[in-house]
């Protein structure tokens, strides 16, 4: 469904050509004023250069030929040119019929459906979930939803890290603390135990002491780094600890990424990239791009636009390992086999922005991928304290996930508790829900590439700009259907009726603008637009709500066109937090 400001847009065009202008310039935009009109069109300013005439001239001339057009209540021209509009309540009706009769509430889907992996979650197996994680999970989440929703095939891949030196060094202690475990045993020949000989909690402390360990002791870290070498050439006993601990810990890290309401298609990790490596390496070599620096086999990736010096990517280390590099690399010949993608859009800490430049650069210029694949980084900002600083425990550790999670809805818990008497069950229920969209909102709400400042007092707030505002103001209009529908009232086909007063027509022509929020949403991977959306429609919503009687509203015929608006406005909301990773309660 063409947007409502396109189609205003069209009218103006039509305009403009009626009076002898060029149609390009009769293009719609929101008002400026919205004291004055809802929306605005400069088409006469950006014209008059080329017509050699005043501004106000063109607007006047194309405001006579908008008279008696059935879209607008009113259009004048004022100075030195703008041309102000108001729609005529007819239309508007008209634009929120067709969207309400639509499944897809008027926005169309893509029309060339794109293949897109998404990597996002990141999580390196055997380390408890943090903090770091969480925003990384919340944005490429909501942007897996939405490129769904535009009508793309998006593939979401967690890509763990799993083929660092964490898994030598778990390894190594293992091997100190339990010498007498078949894995050790090299003469051993049998088949290995299918339990794993650690549990989440075990594996978890195991990490950090070996890697305390490591940092002190010169002996203890090269035996984890033949470990880690083992392990990545075939050792068999190594190899099967590691599946142990990918088992343990992906177990562990689906009920966590569970918990957050984020799912994935693919549970693919750096190991599974290995067998592509020595093929591609020897490509880059025989293709005369990869060459030999120091020991090291490197690929030049600077550019000659380049304002700072771009270090060479580097493939191999003169040990013959590979590197992350090396690992993201022969991740993209992998995804370029199974799947093709159109696109490999990449969420992860924007202080990792010069590998993805290294990396996108070397796959491009060794063909990796070809001129049709879209290569993006999506680098977000840091989460950071109320201090400012990088957000920690108030001990002043790293703040694990749940924790986290557990506080908020903690404090989300008491704050139902306050407002109203509901069972024990339902408030822990409704606290996780509303806890969720105060995180995932929190976050979201930010343009991804900014630090922000995770305020649990902000964010759990029911006023403001925030999930649990906006949940609050879907279990409103819940409410209200939901006694509607108990006085006998008609739920099913939402009727829209032309608005009678200011706050239902404003709250009108915020619902009119979902096809175009989410358009622009995708296309600039931003979902802080629309929370920002979501936010303007929850203040329509309740200003229209104060003005406005609707379940003590006699006139029945005018109450069906309220009722309508509010099935639609509910539409519109759930979708939008839907895709934002949330769902609203049914009452709080
Ligand atoms: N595991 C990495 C980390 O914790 C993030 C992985 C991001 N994705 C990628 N393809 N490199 O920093």
């Amino acid at each position: 469904m063409k947007k409502l400001i396109d189609r205003i847009g069209a009218e103006l065009g039509r305009a403009f050509e009626a009076a002898g202008y060029e149609a390009s310039y009769g293009k719609a935009t929101l008002s400026n004023r919205p004291d004055l009109c809802e929306y605005q069109c400069n088409g006469a300013m950006a014209g008059a250069k080329a017509y050699h005439c005043a501004p106000i001239q063109i607007a006047e001339r194309v405001v006579e030929k908008l008279t008696g057009n059935p879209m607008f209540l009113e259009a004048v021209a004022v100075k030195p040119g703008f041309i102000n509009l108001k729609l005529a309540p007819e239309a508007v009706k008209e634009y929120l019929q067709n969207m309400a009769a639509e499944e897809r509430l008027g926005c169309d889907k893509a029309e060339n459906p794109k293949t897109i992996i998404l990597d996002y979650g990141g999580p390196n197996v055997a380390k408890p979930l943090h903090v770091g994680h969480l925003r990384s999970a919340i944005i490429g989440e909501s942007i897996k939803r939405l490129g769904r929703f535009m009508g793309h095939t998006m593939i979401g891949d967690i890509h763990l890290g799993d083929w660092g030196l964490q898994m030598g060094l778990i390894i190594t202690e293992l091997r100190h603390r339990k010498p007498e475990l078949p894995y050790f045993d090299e003469n051993y020949g049998g088949e290995y135990p299918k339990e794993a000989p650690f549990t989440i909690s075990e594996l978890e402390e195991i990490y950090p002491t070996a890697s305390a360990k490591s940092k002190e002791d010169e002996a203890y870290k090269e035996e984890a780094m033949q470990a880690t070498y083992l392990v990545q050439h075939g050792h068999r006993g190594y190899q099967e600890i590691l599946r142990h601990i990918l088992q343990v810990s992906v177990t562990d890290l689906k009920r966590n990424y569970e918990n957050l309401g984020v799912s994935f298609d693919l549970w693919k990790g750096e190991s599974d990239a290995q067998p592509y490596i020595p093929d591609m390496v020897e490509e880059m070599k025989r293709q005369g791009f990869a060459y030999e620096s120091e020991g090291a086999l490197v690929v030049d990736i600077r550019e000659e636009t380049d304002a700072k010096e771009i270090p060479p990517c580097m493939i191999l280390k003169s040990d013959g390992a590979s590197l992350y590099t090396t690992t993201d690399l022969a991740t993209i010949v992998e995804r370029m086999k199974l799947f093709h993608p159109d696109e490999i859009i990449y969420v992860v800490d924007k202080r990792q922005e010069m590998h993805f430049i290294q990396v996108f650069r070397c796959a491009r210029k060794t063909g990796l991928v070809g001129e049709d694949t879209r290569l993006r980084f999506l680098g977000f900002g840091t989460m950071n304290g109320r201090d400012g600083k990088p957000f920690k425990t108030r001990e002043g550790g790293v703040m694990r996930l749940e924790h986290l999670i557990a506080d908020i809805n903690e404090e989300m818990y008491q704050k139902i508790r306050e407002n109203q008497e509901i069972p024990e069950e339902e408030a822990r229920r409704t606290a996780r829900i509303t806890g969720l969209s105060a995180i995932k909102y929190g976050d979201l709400s930010n343009q991804a590439s900014k630090d922000y400042v995770f305020d649990v007092e902000r964010f759990t707030s029911f006023e403001g700009d925030t999930g649990p505002y906006l949940l609050y103001t879907i279990v409103r209009i819940k409410s209200i259907l939901a006694k509607y529908g108990e006085q006998g009232g008609d739920l099913g086909q939402a009727v829209i009726r032309e608005p009678q007063s200011e706050a239902e027509k404003a709250l009108m022509l915020e619902a009119a603008k979902f096809n175009g929020v989410m358009e622009t949403a995708f296309l600039e991977i931003a979902p802080h637009k629309i929370c920002a959306y979501l936010y303007d429609l929850a203040n329509a919503f309740n200003k229209f709500y104060h003005e406005t009687r609707i379940l003590k509203e006699e006139d029945k015929e005018r109450q069906k066109g309220l009722i309508g608006l509010l099935l639609l406005c509910r539409r519109i909301l759930e979708t939008c937090i839907h895709i934002l990773g949330f769902e609203a309660p049914d009452r709080m």
